[in-house]
């Protein structure tokens, strides 16, 4: 019997991936803050080592500056002390025999001073996100009314996200995934319910696609389009976003990023983790536009994986709160043996609990 295809080894843009399971990005919480947002401490490397199985990992977004981070103990790129760290969960990683992108990560107006060492949010315009709120070492808090970006602070930003790829390089990782979904900086630009610019990074779907593909540039000038990704979600209402027509602004940018043969593009389904039969946006479409890979996301199981990789309407799928309780996800689908359930109360505290001590197949049989 053949193996079914999505336990088959592919190829994203230039990395050889040994199945088409994907490790989705998932904010844990964990790094060393008081150290300057470190990664790579003893149960971080452990973390990613224990999911390897996974043809593919995409890491926790990881901010390209202060001002870009958005939640406690989230870990940076853009500190040589960082790189550092990195260098620990790269190597074991690749020591395991699977790939590891960073992605690239600045939140825009999804966060608090207090997160932020006193930085102001920044966003495309000055409107508050309602209903979101932001969780401090003080609790929660309300987001302010952001700063909305000037020309020089738009280019800083470029530059930012630059300087993370060619730190992720340094790390050690096969390349970066920009974080441009769940209404975070680059989709504040992109969605016109954050974005009521009037100058060339607003207005129009080009202006609202420009921040995005002048940081796209920036990136593959750095690091080459066959190691680069991109993060979207046309649809997701999360972080208080919307677009008044996703298919015409997210068509546009799908087209523009065929043009610079960048290596994949991430869809996130629907809702982020909720529902994915949201209308307005056709992903079919899409993924015939763009001649690099397409990884799908969002409440995929088994048999929803197996059929879209077998039937050719996704290269690869990504799997995020399956992989926080099973390490061994990959061998688990192949098997089709059951999963175990996450614990929420553990997604973003401190230490191993939750973390690292999900057992795999093997360890709860000698347990059972
Ligand atoms: C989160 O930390 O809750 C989070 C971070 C990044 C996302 C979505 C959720 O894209």
């Amino acid at each position: 019997m053949t193996e079914a295809r999505l336990f088959q080894p592919g190829r994203i843009g230039s990395i050889d991936i040994a199945n088409r399971v994907v490790m989705a990005p998932l904010t844990r919480s964990r790094a060393d803050e008081a150290a300057g947002d470190l990664p790579g401490s003893d149960i971080h490397v452990e973390y990613y080592r224990q999911r390897s199985g996974a043809g593919l990992i995409i890491s926790e977004g990881t901010q390209v500056s202060p001002q870009g981070k958005g939640y406690m103990a989230t870990p940076g790129i853009y500190s040589d002390a960082q790189v550092e760290g990195w260098k620990r969960v790269t190597a074991a990683v690749h020591q395991a025999g699977s790939k590891i992108l960073a992605q690239i990560w600045h939140v825009g107006r999804i966060t608090h001073p207090a997160l932020t060492g006193g930085l102001p949010p920044l966003a495309p315009s000055a409107i508050a996100p309602r209903g979101v709120v932001a969780y401090t070492h003080q609790g929660k808090v309300d987001i302010p009314v952001p700063q909305a970006m000037n020309q020089q602070q738009i280019s800083a930003v470029v530059n930012e996200f630059r300087r993370a790829a060619a730190n992720a390089l340094r790390a050690g990782f096969d390349g970066v995934e920009i974080h441009g979904a769940n209404g975070y900086l680059i989709d504040q630009f992109l969605r016109d319910g954050a974005n009521q610019r009037d100058d060339a990074y607003g207005g129009s779907v080009a202006g609202r696609c420009k921040l995005a593909l002048e940081i796209v540039d920036a990136v593959v000038a750095e690091i080459g389009a066959s190691r680069v990704g991109i993060r979207l979600s046309p649809l997701t209402p999360f972080n208080d976003l919307a677009d008044s027509d996703p298919q015409r602004t997210f068509e546009h940018l799908v087209a523009e990023l065929d043009r610079r043969g960048i290596a994949f593009v991430h869809f996130i389904e629907g809702a982020t983790g909720g529902a994915r039969d949201l209308p307005g946006f056709d992903y079919a479409k899409a993924r015939k536009s763009f001649r690099g890979a397409y990884i799908a996301n969002n409440g995929y199981d088994r048999a929803m994986a197996l059929d879209a990789v077998e039937s050719g309407r996704v290269d690869a799928v990504a799997f995020g709160r399956p992989f926080i309780a099973n390490p061994d996800l990959v061998q688990r689908l192949r098997l089709n043996a059951a999963l175990s359930a996450p614990d929420p109360s553990t997604f973003y505290t401190p230490g191993p609990v939750g973390y690292v001590d999900y057992p795999t197949l093997d360890a709860q049989a000698q347990t059972a």
